[in-house]
């Protein structure tokens, strides 16, 4: 049996897969919300990811009914760019600055001045971006000297747990691009990067494929969760790459598209594809030798969230809010009578790289409904990741089948509008658990349970279901048109 381990944000899953690849166990223990001590700021407390983790493996090996020595490897994936930073001894100095703090846009202003914006594309296959980890390094150098002093080690969130569980500190190449301290292209720290930060590189730990076996549980770390010392542990994957290959996207021509909080599109490559503007980012795939490609909207799942949470979801019925949501949207043709939905809520990164965004519903007339409104916001999310896929095309990346994750690829409705918006025919999957089994997987690789990623993928991943773009295309492709008037438009009203 294989372990995944996926440090989230929400909380630490464990997840247990047999030879087969089928998932036997799932167990997930929460994290302390993060702390937001001033707007814009997002931290939370390694030792509380540890603990979840310490809870989360013991009760997936109790679902299951086995015992410790049944883990033959344990693979790692986790939320991506959080700075962990540790002191000589590998203790925590001050709470991890995660993925989606946005204090650090004075750092990415200097960062694109010092080293210009081409030659960072150069080095990193990326611009300067306030959620990646360098910029949040050079924050607490310039604001926290003391802490900064006492700083000996760089970690991503899932390596301070494979620290735990093995000692050793080790990333995997995937997890790694999002630092802006990578060499994405060559599949290596950057020493220009280093040195045009006066970093030493002796903070980062050595980076490895995400099959490759990083070390074995301690006598320690096996105590802590309850399993063998002597375990092998895998690189793994940043959690959006391990959950590519968990939906079988590995192939250069394979994409999905996930509608959680946020919207990801993301596309295998078998080359480190670049958009020279920085509109998607370009990383290291957790397979070996390939890459991705991933466009990112802030606010898609979110923005029916938003929705259900200020204007409620119509009923107490018992059931799903957000399929009775769904459902008063049914009664409404496609392209929602005119009503559009621009998503930007917590501003939006692909296309327009713009924190200050901000979301709007227009076209409305007094004989519009909420289910209008749910439609509108159905078709403006899936149009924000049409934008994602629209860069794809320029950028020649080949987009020969999409499959569909997270809460939009549970509604009905939400399917048919994707595939009629991204005019292709969109496939389901088992794969719930997403990073987590795509964890499992590559630690099945490690052990030689399936020669490479692609078989794992091949063997274990199912499609479960297809939808071909309907009646609502046309209707859909002339509304995209006007979605895509609407950013401009709106930041003239904004100016
Ligand atoms: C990826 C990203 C998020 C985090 C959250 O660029 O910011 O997917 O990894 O889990």
């Amino acid at each position: 049996y294989l372990l995944g381990i996926d440090v989230g944000t929400g909380g630490t899953r464990a997840l247990i897969l047999d030879e087969s690849g089928t998932v036997i166990a799932s167990a997930t223990s929460d994290h302390a919300p993060f702390a937001s001590p001033h707007t814009g700021w997002a931290e939370q407390d390694p030792d509380d990811w540890w603990r979840a983790c310490r809870q989360a493996v013991p009760r997936a090996l109790e679902q299951a009914g086995l015992q410790a020595s049944d883990i033959v490897a344990i693979g790692l994936s986790g939320q991506m760019h959080g700075a962990t930073l540790l002191d000589t001894a590998g203790a925590v100095v001050r709470p991890a600055l995660i993925w989606c703090d946005q204090r650090t846009q004075a750092e990415c202003d200097q960062l694109t001045e010092r080293i210009g914006a081409a030659r960072l594309i150069e080095l990193t296959s990326n611009p300067a971006l306030t959620g990646f980890t360098l910029p949040k390094l050079l924050w607490v150098r310039r604001t926290e000297p003391d802490a900064w002093a006492r700083v000996r080690h760089v970690l991503l969130p899932k390596d301070y747990i494979r620290f735990r569980l093995t000692g050793r500190m080790a990333t995997d190449v995937a997890d790694a691009s999002g630092t802006l301290l990578f060499d994405v292209a060559r599949r290596t720290w950057s020493s220009e990067m280093l040195a045009a930060t006066s970093l030493p590189a002796s903070l980062l730990p050595e980076a490895f494929e995400g099959p490759q076996v990083t070390g074995s549980l301690t006598a320690e770390g096996a105590a802590a969760v309850g399993l063998l010392a002597g375990t092998p542990v895998v690189a793994g994957g940043g959690d959006q790459a391990a959950g590519a290959v968990g939906m079988g996207i590995v192939r250069a021509g394979a994409v999905c598209a996930t509608i959680g909080t946020s919207g990801v599109v993301f596309a295998a490559t078998d080359r480190p594809a670049l958009d020279p503007s920085g509109r998607v980012h370009t990383f290291c795939h957790a397979v070996p030798g390939r890459w991705h490609v991933m466009g990112v909207t802030q606010a898609a799942g979110l923005s029916l969230r938003w929705f259900r949470d200020r204007f409620g979801s119509g009923g107490s019925d018992g059931r799903d809010p957000y399929e009775r949501l769904t459902d008063e949207a049914l009664a409404v043709p496609p392209g929602a009578d005119g009503v559009l939905w621009a998503p930007y809520l917590m501003g939006e990164r692909t296309p327009h790289l713009d924190a200050s965004a901000r979301a709007a519903l227009i076209g409305l007339a007094a004989s519009h409904t909420r289910g209008h409104v749910i439609r509108a916001i159905l078709e403006g999310v899936a149009f924000s990741l049409q934008d994602s896929f629209t860069i794809l095309r320029e950028m020649q990346v080949p987009v020969e089948a999409i499959r569909l994750g997270g809460g939009g690829a549970r509604s009905a409705l939400w399917r048919q509008v994707q595939a009629d918006v991204y005019g292709q025919s969109v496939q389901t999957v088992a794969a719930e658990e997403g990073a987590a089994c795509g964890a499992g997987l590559l630690a099945g690789v490690g052990v030689g349970l399936w020669p490479d990623v692609d078989t794992a993928c091949d063997r274990v991943v199912r499609v479960t279901s297809e939808v071909t773009p309907g009646e609502g295309a046309a209707v859909l492709a002339r509304q995209y048109l006007a979605y895509r008037a609407l950013y401009p438009a709106l930041k003239q009203v904004q100016a």
